[in-house]
């Protein structure tokens, strides 16, 4: 079903799974405030939709999932006025990284900039053969501004991210698989189908067990080693407390295929 009008974003749900498109193609899907001020009051929906356990989100047209920032909206911005912008698309993308449901991005065409922020801001990335990606802020005199200084390196780790951040190259979605930054490559026209059914798979998982590894794994990774995994015990145990947890494990026993309720 359509949840609500957007200008710069389609989002449909169905069968458990919401796909996001974001939809400006005559620039490239750029992010402009109204966008990121959308998409911002989107996520909050998709947060408390309870029928809705995976998300996917994509770019409109076969040219780009999105290629940055609205460079036209920042040419004149204030130091003030940019600081605020950043700040903005970071609190924005921070929420994508934190729904509840896992997030898979399909990149599609170019994520360059904040397109390639807003990658990372997903749990998974699936790319078409024809994605290309890049941080080419230092070509424009700017650094990348929406999270891509500190996602990209917990990606890829220091070296490389600094070799992109620094030169401001695009790599294509072979060089993006080899180097950590995307999952799995696709053809072009098979991308959607295979996010849809790596999104299938997780929604027929125990619903409450995957969200608890989404927030063991992100919070986790912002903890010293001993305080991750003793948040992972607590997560653990709260499994305990949920049917999914009996059915599964009441299903193995028995030699059957569970029937998870996502209680
Ligand atoms: C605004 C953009 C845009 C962008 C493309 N367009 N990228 N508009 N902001 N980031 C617009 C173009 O102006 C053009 O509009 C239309 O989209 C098609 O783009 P073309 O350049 O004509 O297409 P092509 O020649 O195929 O080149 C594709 C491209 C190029 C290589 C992706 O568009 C490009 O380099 N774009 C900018 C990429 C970039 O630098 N991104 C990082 C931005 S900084 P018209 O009206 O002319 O048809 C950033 C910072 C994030 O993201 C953090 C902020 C805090």
């Amino acid at each position: 079903h359509v949840l609500k009008d957007y200008k710069n974003l389609l989002y449909v749900s169905e069968a458990g799974i919401g796909l996001i498109t974001l939809n400006r193609p005559k620039a490239l899907n750029a992010l402009n405030s109204e966008l990121l001020k959308e998409l911002d009051d989107l996520l909050d929906e998709i947060a408390r939709d309870a029928n809705v356990k995976a998300v996917i989100v994509t770019g409109s047209g076969d040219k780009a999932f999105v290629a940055g920032a609205d460079i036209g909206e920042m040419q004149s911005l204030t130091a003030m006025a940019g600081r605020e912008f950043g700040k903005f698309g970071q609190q924005v993308f921070n929420k994508l990284e934190n729904l509840p449901q896992p997030v898979i991005a399909a990149v599609n065409g170019f994520a360059l900039g904040g397109g390639c922020e807003l990658a990372m801001a997903c749990d998974i990335r699936l790319a078409s053969e024809k994605a290309k990606f890049g941080q080419p802020e230092v070509s424009l005199g700017i650094v990348p501004g929406f999270g891509g200084t500190q996602r990209l390196p917990r990606l890829v780790g220091k070296g490389r991210a600094k070799e992109l951040l620094f030169t401001g190259d695009m790599i294509d979605a072979q060089e993006a698989y080899r180097i950590g930054l995307v999952n799995k490559v696709t053809p072009p026209d098979e991308l959607i189908s295979a996010a849809r059914a790596m999104a299938e798979k997780i929604v027929s998982r125990a619903e409450v067990a995957v969200k608890l590894c989404k927030a063991a794994v992100n919070r986790g990774l912002d903890m010293d080693l001993a305080s991750g995994v003793a948040y992972e015990a607590e997560t653990f145990g709260l499994c305990f407390a949920s049917a999914d947890q009996k059915e599964g494990m009441a299903a193995f026993v028995e030699k059957r295929k569970p029937v998870f309720t996502g209680k």
